[in-house]
């Protein structure tokens, strides 16, 4: 298989009411253990990156060192530059080799953020490469509380017409890094965007929210869904459990289980049950 464009595998998807994973990574250890956990549940993967990974690691070897994992795994792989907010860093990830980039735009009035993702989506057209934008911002701990916003869906249609994305990031309650309950999610604006817009809808900050909402979500048109601090988690957890043992043994555990919850979120995201 290959490092694809995955713009159609999460087409497929939002139409057959499915989902595809996109795994945040830190670390050529974790990428690998993912990718063989999308193998074991044989299942197209994402793995995305952020800027600070990026210039942590150097931009062209993760670059290969994904497009090495991609030549010789069983599955398809999207390479994925997740939330970037500066144009010339996601004109650079293109140019390597990237297959799928996203420009954050959400804190921006929604005019600059139409400008900006259309620079991305003219830029992208051109290499074949998928485009994410998000509208309404997922917030994170840390972040002035004001900016966290719900999606509109007046906006959401406005959007999409303006900029033809291929998928675009939706705030209906989730936040980064944390844990939510059902209390918490806005059902009903999903199912109104769902509605009146005909875009595969993007769920960020899916860590901390239980299997059961994420199944409920998925038929409302939520066709990627962002993991990235609950694989942290079991990694350190993990690394702190067999600190005394050989670093090989260690590791082995640590990517035994990052397959294992890749595996396991991967089908259930493929095979929704609500
Ligand atoms: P979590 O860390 O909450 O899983 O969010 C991941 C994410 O949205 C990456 O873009
Ligand atoms: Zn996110």
């Amino acid at each position: 298989m290959a490092v694809v464009n995955p713009a159609s595998l999460i087409r497929m998807a939002f139409e057959h009411h499915y989902a595809i994973a996109a795994y945040n990574v830190d670390s050529v250890d974790m990428a690998m253990a993912v990718v063989r956990g999308g193998e074991a549940a044989k299942v197209p993967i994402l793995l995305q990156v952020t800027v600070d990974t990026l210039n942590a690691w150097g931009w062209e070897r993760i670059t290969q060192m994904v497009y090495s994992l991609g030549s010789s795994s069983e599955i398809p792989i999207g390479l994925h530059l997740d939330h970037c907010k500066v144009i010339e860093d996601i004109f650079r990830a293109i140019d390597l080799g990237f297959t799928s980039v996203m420009y954050d735009g959400s804190t921006l009035e929604m005019e600059l953020n139409i400008q900006n993702t259309l620079k991305v989506v003219d830029y992208a057209r051109l290499h074949n490469v998928m485009v994410e934008a998000e509208l309404g911002h997922v917030g994170r701990e840390g972040e002035p509380p004001e900016w966290q916003s719900v999606t509109s869906v007046e906006e959401a249609s406005e959007f999409y017409a303006q900029t033809r994305v291929d998928c675009l990031a939706v705030a209906i309650g989730t936040q980064h890094g944390k844990k939510i309950g059902e209390d918490n999610i806005r059902f009903d604006r999903i199912r109104d965007i769902r509605r009146d817009v005909a875009v595969p809808l993007v769920l960020h900050g899916s860590s901390g929210v239980s299997n059961d909402i994420l199944c409920k979500l998925v038929p409302f048109g939520i066709s990627k869904v962002n993991i990235g601090t609950e694989l942290r988690t079991i990694w350190w957890q993990r690394l702190l459990e067999n600190q005394t043992r050989k670093p090989r043994e260690a590791l082995s555990l640590m990517c035994q289980a990052i397959m294992d919850y890749v595996n396991e979120k991967s089908q259930l995201l493929s095979h929704p049950v609500n």
